[in-house]
This record gives C-alpha cells, sequence and structure tokens, in this order.
C-alpha cells in the first residue's frame, strides 16, 4: 500500500539537498480518519477522528538566517523551495511549501518570536487526495519541527492544531475547522478521540475492537472545486444559523437537539441552507449517540449510525458524490459490514467502513470487483490503525507503517 522509506535514506537525501553537519532530527505527524461527526466541526458540534499510522515524515536543521528551505521526496519536480521568513506569501507554483509557509507565519502573527529558519525534507505515505488530511499532517509537522529545532517556547500541542488551523484558513484560504489538526496533533495508538469543537475538550475513546476492523477504501476520486464546495457549505450553516438567531439566543448549530431544531427549522428561509443545518443538528446528536454506543460495546448501533451519516452527507449536505455512494452502498450489501460511510471533507475521497474480521476477504473482493465494474475505476483498500499523533522519533524509527 504505501511505499518503503528508511530514515538513514531520508538522512541521506537531506544531506545531499541541504549539506551534512549540524544536529538533524526526525519527526512524523500522521493523517486522520474521521469515524463519525462530519462537518460539524465548524459548526461548535462534535467529531470523532482517530489519527492513523500513515502521515508525514519530516528530516529537519535549525538555520541560525531568516530562511526556509524546504523539499519533499514526494514532489522532486518542485527541487528546494527556498524563502525568507519575511517575506512568506502564497504562491500557487510553490504547491505544498505553502503549507509550510503559512505555519510559519500564523506562529509570528500570534507573536512567537522566531530565532532562525529551518533546512526540512519531507515525505509523506498518505495516498495524496484521497481525504485523510495529509495537509493537516503537514502543517502539525511544520508547527512541532519549529517548536523544537527553533525552541518556541509556550506553545502546547493544542497550540499547534490552532496554527495549524490558522495557516490553513488564513494562507491557504480553505476556511476548515479544528478537526484534522486536532487529530494529528493529539492522537493515540488505539483509541479516537471525541472532541467538543465548541471547548476544544476531549477525550480519547478505545476503539479496539473485539475482531471488528476499520477499512478504508479509496475512490481514487476527486472532484475539482473542493476547497470552494467547502467554503460555500460553510457559508450556508453560517446564513442559516443568522437566521435561526432571529427566533433564539444560538452561538452554534451544535447547540441544538433534534428536537428544538424542529421548533425553529422554519426560520431559515433558503431551503438548501435548512438542510445543511439540518445536516450540522443531526450528525452531532448522531455523533453523540455514536460514541455512547461504542462505550457500551453495542457496535451494531454503532454501524447503523455510520450508514445514517452517510445519507445525510449524501442528501442534505450534498458532500458525497456518485463514485463514495457506490462504495458505501456496496459495502452495506455485503455480509460482515456493520457500518460504513464516507470520510472527510468530500466530494471524493474515502469511505470509511467497520467490517468483521472473518469478512475482510469478502469485504475487498466484493467492493473492488462492484466499483471496477461500474465506474471502470480501481479502488484501493487500507485496513486502517489508530496511531500515535505527532512527535519526534528516535534515530532507530522505521519508516514505515500501515
Ligand atoms: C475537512 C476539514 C475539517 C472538517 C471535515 C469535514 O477535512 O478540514 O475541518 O470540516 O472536512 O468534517
Amino acid at each position: 500500500m504505501s511505499e518503503v522509506m528508511q530514515p538513514e535514506e531520508l538522512k541521506r537525501l537531506f544531506c545531499e539537498k541541504f549539506g551534512g553537519g549540524g544536529e538533524i532530527r526526525c519527526f512524523f505527524a500522521p493523517g486522520r480518519v474521521n469515524l463519525i461527526g462530519e462537518h460539524t466541526d465548524y459548526n461548535g458540534g462534535h467529531v470523532f477522528p482517530c489519527a492513523l499510522t500513515m502521515g508525514n515524515y519530516g528530516v529537519g536543521r535549525r538555520r541560525e538566517d531568516r530562511k526556509l528551505r524546504l523539499y519533499s521526496v514526494n514532489f522532486p519536480q518542485q527541487g528546494v523551495v527556498e524563502c525568507g521568513l519575511d517575506e512568506l506569501v502564497y504562491e500557487k507554483k510553490d504547491g505544498w511549501t505553502n503549507y509550510v509557509k503559512g505555519v510559519f507565519r500564523a506562529l509570528e502573527q500570534r507573536g512567537c518570536a522566531l530565532p532562525g529558519g529551518m533546512d526540512l525534507l519531507v515525505y509523506g505515505n498518505l495516498p495524496g487526495g484521497a481525504g485523510l488530511s495529509s495537509s493537516a499532517a503537514l502543517e502539525v509537522l511544520a508547527g512541532l519541527m519549529a517548536r523544537e529545532l527553533l525552541e518556541l517556547p509556550g506553545l502546547s500541542m493544542t497550540d499547534l492544531a490552532l496554527v495549524g488551523q490558522q495557516a490553513e484558513n488564513e494562507f491557504c484560504g480553505m476556511h476548515c475547522g479544528i478537526m484534522d489538526q486536532f487529530a494529528s496533533a493529539m492522537g493515540q495508538r488505539g483509541c479516537a478521540i471525541f472532541l467538543d469543537t465548541n471547548t476544544l475538550t476531549y477525550r480519547h475513546v478505545d476503539v479496539h475492537l473485539q475482531g471488528v476492523r476499520l477499512v478504508l477504501v479509496n475512490s481514487r476520486v476527486k472532484h475539482s472545486l473542493v476547497n470552494s464546495a467547502y467554503n460555500e457549505r460553510r457559508r450556508q450553516c453560517e446564513e442559516a444559523l443568522a437566521d435561526l438567531r432571529r427566533v433564539r439566543a444560538l452561538g452554534a448549530l451544535g447547540e441544538l437537539t433534534e428536537e428544538a431544531f424542529g421548533e425553529i427549522q422554519d426560520a431559515i428561509r433558503d431551503e438548501t441552507c435548512r438542510r445543511r443545518a439540518r445536516h450540522a443538528v443531526y450528525e452531532n446528536q448522531r455523533t453523540l449517540r455514536a460514541v455512547g454506543a461504542l462505550e457500551a460495546g453495542d457496535l451494531p448501533a454503532f454501524g447503523r449510525l455510520l450508514n445514517e451519516s452517510h445519507v445525510s452527507l449524501r442528501d442534505d449536505y450534498e458532500t458525497s458524490c456518485p463514485e463514495t455512494d457506490l462504495l458505501a452502498e456496496l459495502a452495506w450489501e455485503t455480509p460482515g459490514v456493520l457500518g460504513s460511510r464516507i470520510t472527510g471533507g468530500g466530494f471524493g475521497g474515502c469511505t470509511v467502513s467497520l467490517v468483521e474480521e472473518n469478512s475482510l476477504a469478502l469485504f475487498q473482493e466484493r467492493v473492488l470487483a462492484g466499483y471496477q465494474r461500474q465506474t471502470g475505476r480501481t479502488a484501493e483498500i487500507y485496513v486502517a490503525e489508530a496511531g500515535d499523533g505527532a512527535r519526534e522519533i528516535s534515530s532507530s524509527f522505521v519508516l514505515y507503517s500501515g
């Protein structure tokens, strides 16, 4: 599934690109899969993601001048991109490095005095464009490496998640919530994170499911204009909230139960905005119930809530697409599948399914064959492991996981 790259090899490449000498350190920040709670994070609701064991690796060294020199093993054609900390601007042609630039900019905007720059080599083993948050993983990686290599004081892992979100919102123009960066920063092996995005209070919940695995299926489709469609959803929720505030004092859609929403939903004038808000309210309540079901050991109930989440994303929120609908349907029809839904921002990307271990082979066969037959495309399957959040990796690390 993912490429293997040994640490020695990455360090060798680093020295080849940037020269040897000095203290060279290695870090890792994971991607994430969201189990339930989709498009609730910018509506003051709850989310339930886990960090993956796949993500971005960074090899870096502090610089005493105010320069960043950046290279990615995944985008060799980009070469080494160099920029000064005093001239951090978004440039489309700079591709992936914009996320790193955005993090340094956000750090300065938060009042961190940066005593120097950095040479950074990045290698990622997340499938690209699959909606598994490779950009959030890059932001958290860059923030963590800046904190450690430049010895920046007073930054918690939550702060680094917020810095990453700020980079994405303000520098890259994607008005995302906090979920992806938070999951990358705060993941814990074997656990999902039950996060209240309104208060940033959270707890880890064990997802070592007896005899059941979390399976990702990558549709390998990414529809265009994803960012603008995402930003549009967010704007529609804001419009719905503004209408509701004419009849009730309300901080966010996530404060409403289904019943309370039913009482006041007519205040939302635009029909599309009403459906968007209904998704946000119902999805948040589903997330609360899903965590309850999981903690009570009721996996079938957890699975049903996953299915309901998909239907709501398909019909009310319209962030699914024919390919991910097909993947969910093929999963629903397969014996041994407890639940399946599109995960992440949408418009392509992956589904996540709860599959009984002894049905894994059947699942793989049916879903891959059905998808190929009906779309002519080849999907990819990964059995996911919930992994730890961003961290430094000791010299003996193995650069392969998954
Ligand atoms: C993207 C965003 C997240 C979240 C999800 C949808 O991944 O980055 O903040 O809104 O979409 O749940």
